[in-house]
């Protein structure tokens, strides 16, 4: 999809008003993204829940809290990193993203990833982890290391929201975020 946008403002401005796919009917807001336009690190999530398309913002439910005590472990806060998703508006019910919405959205997401040219992404959950690194492989294989993709060293960590009721998953997700604390103070090389 070409959209060469100029910044995410004028990006921002484009979504805000896309029909590219039939999400469009059901959401009060586009969830574009939110943080620092120019961070080390990059965040992408599923989609927008409830709570996101009536704010606007992202992770800013119940699974937001538990990521943004998450990173603190990599001693970072929500305003030092930028944050988007998959898809920018909410399916229905919460149901899975589907490819051709994924295909219709995808551009929007590349675009923020060449304009904040973060360092890292970490690519929360599967879908996020299967589209960013185009892979079949699942999360639970892929976690606890980093793979060069393209310019990115992309991080693949659980869903935040998966984590809240299952310990080892929880456990799986502190660990993963002090690593990428210890990775942000040294110059990490990945192969
Ligand atoms: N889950 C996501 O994947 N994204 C959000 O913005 C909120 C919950």
């Amino acid at each position: 999809m070409d959209m060469a946008a100029e910044s995410l403002e004028a990006l921002q401005e484009e979504a805000s008003c896309c029909r590219r796919c039939p999400l469009w009917e059901g959401r009060t807001n586009v969830v574009f993204g939110d943080g620092d336009a120019h961070a080390r690190v990059m965040l992408v999530g599923e989609a927008p829940g409830k709570n996101e398309d009536l704010q606007g913002l992202p992770f800013v439910g119940a699974a937001g809290k538990n990521l943004e005590s998450l990173l603190q472990l990599a001693g970072l806060t929500r305003q030092d990193v930028y944050i988007a998703n998959v898809l920018k508006c909410r399916p229905p019910g919460n149901r899975n993203p589907q490819a051709d919405e994924i295909l219709q959205c995808s551009g929007y997401l590349h675009e923020q990833a060449r304009l904040v040219m973060p360092e890292f992404i970490l690519t929360l959950g599967n879908f996020a982890t299967k589209h960013i690194m185009k892979t079949d492989v699942g999360i639970t294989r892929l976690r606890g290391s980093v793979h060069q993709v393209g310019r990115f060293k992309v991080l693949p960590v659980f869903h935040p929201a998966a984590a809240l009721y299952d310990r080892s998953k929880q456990q799986a997700l502190e660990d993963d975020f002090r690593m990428l604390g210890k990775m942000l103070d040294e110059q990490v090389t990945v192969s």
